[in-house]
């Protein structure tokens, strides 16, 4: 299937058009292929693979040969989407040299075109070297899940006027330093509208309501297949998890009755 191949520029150029940006994330290769054939803008590969593919409690425990497994197999894939990988939990924060050597890595073995990564000001520097290096970096600021043990659970971040203003000055500090987009999760709309209408690179809204450059899901959620915590901004698009069950006890009950396989399903 051929596609126009969706680049960081298709996006930006978005950012100026208005028109909105459209991002799910994506784990393997099948769910790609049926993902990118509806001319999706960005597949995400999103350390949530952790929690919907792998059945961690977070994403903690993800590493960076879990995300080049995952992105290669998306990769092969995708029929133009633009493809962005997460850097995992402690791949980025302790050096300047880890972070660019991480990202390398995830760009070279997997064929990732951007990485993203989670914070602020703390990581700007990181973030700069990143970019400098040539590998496009998106950034993703409130309920950032890598940070689960200093928040103390997933919460709505940005609600008191410290938190605030610290977000708009983490977004400012990710443009700054070179970031071409920023994940805006969990945060109150009116805040993500201030930082949407104040940033010049594009917002990808997950949780963040209505005045974001873009809207990302994770495509578990969205198709009803991960159902063992939902937050309140999913929006489910279909019942594939119950399509499934269905479809599995069908099979079973055919092969115990002797009604699978038949005639067409047998070679002579
Ligand atoms: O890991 C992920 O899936 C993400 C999205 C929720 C944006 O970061």
């Amino acid at each position: 299937m051929k596609m126009n191949k969706k680049t960081i520029l298709t996006i930006l150029k978005k950012k100026q058009s208005g028109e909105k940006i459209t991002m799910l994330t994506c784990y393997d290769y099948v769910t790609a292929k049926l993902i990118s054939s509806q001319d999706i803008d960005v597949l995400l590969v999103g350390d949530s693979l952790g929690n919907v593919k792998l059945g961690y409690e977070n994403t903690l425990s993800v590493t960076v040969d879990d995300m080049i497994y995952h992105t290669k197999s998306v990769k092969r894939g995708n029929y133009g989407a633009l493809l962005i990988t997460d850097m995992p939990f402690m791949s980025y924060e302790i050096t300047i040299e880890d972070a660019v050597k991480n990202a390398a890595r995830i760009v070279k073995e997997s064929g990732a075109e951007a990485v993203k990564v989670e914070g602020g000001i703390e990581i700007a520097d990181k973030v700069k070297a990143i970019s400098d290096a040539k590998v496009p970096v998106v950034g993703h600021l409130g309920l950032t899940p890598q940070s689960i043990n200093k928040f103390g659970g997933f919460k709505v971040q940005g609600r008191t006027e410290e938190t605030r203003r610290r977000l708009i000055a983490d977004a400012e500090a990710l443009e700054k330093n070179g970031a071409f987009a920023v994940v805006l999760e969990a945060v109150p709309e009116q805040l993500a509208k201030e930082v949407t209408e104040q940033l010049k690179i594009p917002t990808i809204g997950i949780g963040s309501g209505r005045y974001c450059d873009g809207q990302v899901l994770v495509v578990d959620d969205m198709l009803g297949m991960f159902t063992d915590f939902t937050p309140k901004f999913v929006k489910k698009y279909a019942e594939v998890g119950e399509t499934i069950r269905t479809a599995v006890k069908n099979y079973i009950d055919e092969v115990k009755k002797g009604q699978f396989p038949q005639e067409e399903n047998i070679y002579k």
